[in-house]
């Protein structure tokens, strides 16, 4: 059984194990789950290249953990209770049984497409059941999964089916997101005119029955090839450091990169830290309102809980359809007992008004979770009043695509919670404090770069396709350091408060953007010449997306301009990208040496210009009266 830390004492003894012995520590966690062989060592590293590896030697699949081993002691337990977009629309759910079956029809099924162990498959789908069966499926044959949010557009899912030279992309006909039927699929067709030459099937689900165009050369219904397979899959053997699954996230230079994540100690991370974070006890019904599209899905909807034998819910609609009632709605209707979600929605709901939550029996709540972007403090209050009604502790959760599970926060009912902290690190996990030349910030009541000098079972172990970007982005900042790209706070107690990005990545709605991503969309259209694009502080959003544009000849009508812009970036991104403001420039604030000083940029997006510091060295000083003269805020 997972060790789950029930008591403050019992955190400190663990955490102070967890750091004299990482090995011994995490060796005994992971003795806890079902191995074909067991590892020959524990940890070898060496930040330096870097080289990380966990439970070397170890042989397992991670679907015999979340699904097989479960079979005896839980079959007709339900594993995922799946809640439709329509709240009048059936639930479905799956017991553990049913979740195995369907899970080995699709792993027969994407035999039968000549898929197996290290052959890479991308999803873009909606949150359907299948969505997480496909998953399962692909870990079951030793595929590696590849799963792109369903809102990024054909360029964006090109460029990444591309990168990991997926064999077969599996999509829906349609997703059904609030009052909209998104079509799906003709984004896929799309990309598909884009060079993905590596594609040898689109395998289609149908989910809304609505009228899709097909390319008998590539398409194949998901019922036909999967439905009448067999129930029994034997699982593929796979090394603890096999590669389970790529996700591509944002960086602060380029194009998204595969952060890969192996099958052992991912397992083994995220199912200790699902345990403990949420404390989930037998019985217990979870919900996890991410996207499977971002890492959170991966780890808190499917992964960690499954491994740990929980319910699950899936959801597949947005927190304002019908109408912000709705997370409270369906907290009342399956009861849930934790309750985990993004604080852009938490202030999206919050604007609304109370009286969506009022009328809602939410008297199951035991634990509320944050996750993706600092929570402020106005909406940790209101969330702790309105939906916890002061008595579930919410765990404001720190982590990463990067790191695979939550490196820092609080515990419920154990450590204690202080607005905007993420609190303490979970064991396991050393965080430090760095100043920029990478000496250490030592003691409490200060402020550093994040990074954490012990590895932990479930960090990345590289970028798909180039390891040296792996190196340059985590590993070459700091000596023997991962970097997080973040900057923190330790306050008198040793509590950590996340600052956020100190690079150029931005954070909307929790979704994290490179910002030259950005820019390079933008520069897609024909009459701009340069942009720099900026986070500012949005109410709603956390972070809202600032673009200086500079143009090539005057156009008459701005507006429409700025339309064309945003229709140019919905192209090359996805809507997630569009800039909330876009100003026209005469130029850029520039170094001598040419590069853009963004600090000034950012300033004036966040209407902060008393203290823009010395202009005069510039190339072009000039512009940054004219900038503030017309800034939009
Ligand atoms: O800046 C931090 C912010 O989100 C970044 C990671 O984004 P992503 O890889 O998309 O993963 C998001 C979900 C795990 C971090 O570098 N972030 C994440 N959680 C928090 C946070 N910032 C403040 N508080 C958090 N709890």
């Amino acid at each position: 059984m997972t060790l789950q830390i029930k008591s403050l004492e019992q955190y400190n003894d663990v955490y102070k194990r967890s750091i004299e012995d990482p090995e011994g520590f995490w060796a005994e966690q992971g003795e806890t789950f079902k191995w074909r062989k067991k590892w020959d060592k524990t940890l070898e590293w060496d930040f330096r290249k870097p080289d990380i590896k966990w439970f070397l030697g170890g042989k397992l699949n991670i679907t015999e953990n979340c699904l097989d081993r479960h079979l005896e002691t839980r079959g007709d337990q339900v594993a995922i209770i799946w809640e439709p977009n329509n709240p009048d629309a059936p639930v479905k759910k799956y017991t553990y049984k049913e979740l195995h079956a369907e899970v080995c029809k699709a792993a027969n099924g994407l035999k039968a497409m000549g898929i197996g162990k290290g052959d890479r498959v991308c999803f873009y789908m909606p949150m359907v059941p299948e969505l997480a069966i496909g998953i399962l499926a692909c870990a079951r044959v030793g595929a590696i999964h590849s799963v792109v949010f369903a809102g990024f557009s054909a360029t964006a899912l090109a460029d990444r089916i591309k990168d990991a030279t997926c064999k077969v992309v599996i999509c829906s006909d349609y997703n059904n997101r609030g009052a909209k039927n998104i079509p799906v699929k003709t984004v896929v067709d799309e990309a598909m005119t884009m060079g993905c030459d590596s594609i040898e099937t689109v395998l289609v689900h149908r989910n809304t029955g609505g009228v899709v165009e097909w390319n008998s050369d590539l398409d194949q219904w998901w019922h036909e090839v999967i439905d009448n397979q067999s129930t029994d899959c034997e699982a593929e053997e796979m090394d603890a450091e096999d590669m389970l699954f790529i996700l591509y996230t944002s960086g602060s230079t380029g194009k998204p990169k595969g952060v890969v994540h192996t099958c052992g100690g991912y397992m083994v991370y995220t199912t200790f830290s699902f345990k403990n974070v949420f404390q989930y006890n037998d019985g217990d019904i979870y919900w996890c309102t991410a996207d499977i599209g971002w890492i959170t899905g991966h780890s808190y909807i499917v992964y960690g809980p499954l491994a740990a034998g929980a319910t699950t819910i899936m959801f597949e609609g947005i927190p304002t359809y019908p109408d912000a009632g709705r997370f409270w709605q369906v907290c009342e209707k399956h009861k849930v007992n934790q309750f985990y979600t993004a604080p852009t929605a938490i202030r999206a709901l919050m604007a609304k008004g109370d009286q969506y939550v009022e009328g809602h029996d939410l008297s199951d709540l035991k634990t509320l979770g944050s996750v993706g972007e600092p929570i402020n403090e106005e909406a940790w209050s209101w969330y702790n009043k309105k939906i916890g009604k002061g008595n579930c502790p919410i765990v404001d959760t720190w982590w990463q695509t990067e790191t695979g599970g939550i490196l820092i926060t609080p515990l419920p009912n154990i450590t204690d919670t202080k607005p905007c902290y993420a609190s303490y690190p979970m064991p396991g996990i050393q965080p430090v404090l760095l100043d920029s030349d990478g000496n250490l910030v030592e003691g409490n009541n200060v402020e550093g770069l994040l990074a954490v000098k012990f590895p932990w079972p479930s960090m990345l172990r590289t970028t798909y396709g180039d390891h040296q970007r792996c190196k340059n982005t985590y590993f070459a900042m700091f000596d023997n350091h991962y970097f997080t790209g973040d900057g923190a706070r330790r306050d008198e107690d040793g509590r950590y408060r996340i600052i956020g990005r100190v690079d150029d990545v931005i954070n909307v709605s929790g979704h994290r953007m490179g910002t030259a991503e950005v820019e390079n969309a933008i520069n897609e259209h024909p009459n701009v010449v340069e942009s720099a694009v900026v986070g500012y502080p949005h109410d709603i959003k956390g972070q809202g997306i600032y673009a200086y544009v500079i143009i090539n000849q005057v156009v008459e009508d701005v507006d429409a301009f700025r339309k064309e812009v945003i229709k140019v970036v919905r192209r090359e991104i996805g809507p997630i990208a569009k800039p909330d403001i876009i100003q026209i420039v005469s130029g850029l604030p520039k170094t001598r040496s040419g590069k853009i000083m963004r600090r000034i940029l950012r300033k004036v997006a966040s209407s902060d210009t008393s203290n823009l510091g010395d202009v005069s060295t510039l190339l072009n000083p000039e512009v940054v009266q004219e900038i503030i003269d017309n800034a939009l805020v």
